[in-house]
């Protein structure tokens, strides 16, 4: 057993130079403990952009949302834009003027008419969570449009009453 202070001794020696090497790799020898890992008892990184923590700000539903106010303008520009929306991205199902008409609304059991006065009675904010989420057929809109534009479309929808009624 004379050999056994030699062997622990180049025992050692490859398990610092090994643990060396692990540590001041050279770039391209990517390995789990130079890599971008979050290490334990170290913070963890930053949260990426435009990300919401489990604790954070939720998005409200269409219950939460029917009371908010509607942060834009009612004004012939903000109707514009809304109608622009309108036409692009509602048209086809609910009709040119609301009435439930569009070219592939037959292929839905209903179609609702947006001039209708129940319509009209929603509130903007209920409205905009619509726009925002879909429905049972209807499509979510939340990433075709901005916030602004999504409430100036509420603008826009609200005078398809006016325009039935003229
Ligand atoms: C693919 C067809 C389709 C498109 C596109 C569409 N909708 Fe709808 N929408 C529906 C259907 C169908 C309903 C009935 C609820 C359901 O089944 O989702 C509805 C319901 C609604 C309602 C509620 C009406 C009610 O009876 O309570 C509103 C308001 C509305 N849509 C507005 C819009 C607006 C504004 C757009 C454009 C951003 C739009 N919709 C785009 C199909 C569509």
């Amino acid at each position: 057993m004379r050999l056994l202070p030699s062997m622990l001794l180049s025992l050692g020696v490859t398990l610092s130079v090994g643990s060396a090497l692990a540590r001041a790799q050279p770039p391209f020898m990517k390995n789990m403990y130079t890599g971008p890992v979050v290490l334990p008892q170290v913070e963890t990184r930053a949260p990426a952009e435009d990300t919401i923590a489990v604790d954070g700000v939720r998005v409200l539903d269409r219950i939460e949302s029917q009371h908010l106010p509607n942060p834009v303008p009612n004004t012939a520009e903000s109707r514009a834009s809304g109608e622009r929306m309108y036409d692009v991205y509602c048209a086809v199902c609910h009709g040119a003027t609301g009435q439930g008409d569009g070219q592939i609304a037959e292929h839905f059991t209903r179609m609702p008419n947006l001039a209708l006065p129940y319509v009209q009675d929603y509130t903007d904010g209920w409205i905009y969570a619509i726009i925002r989420q879909g429905g049972r057929s209807m499509p979510p809109f939340a990433n075709s449009m901005s916030v602004a534009e999504r409430w100036s479309l509420v603008h826009y929808v609200k005078t398809f009453e006016v325009e039935r009624t003229q």
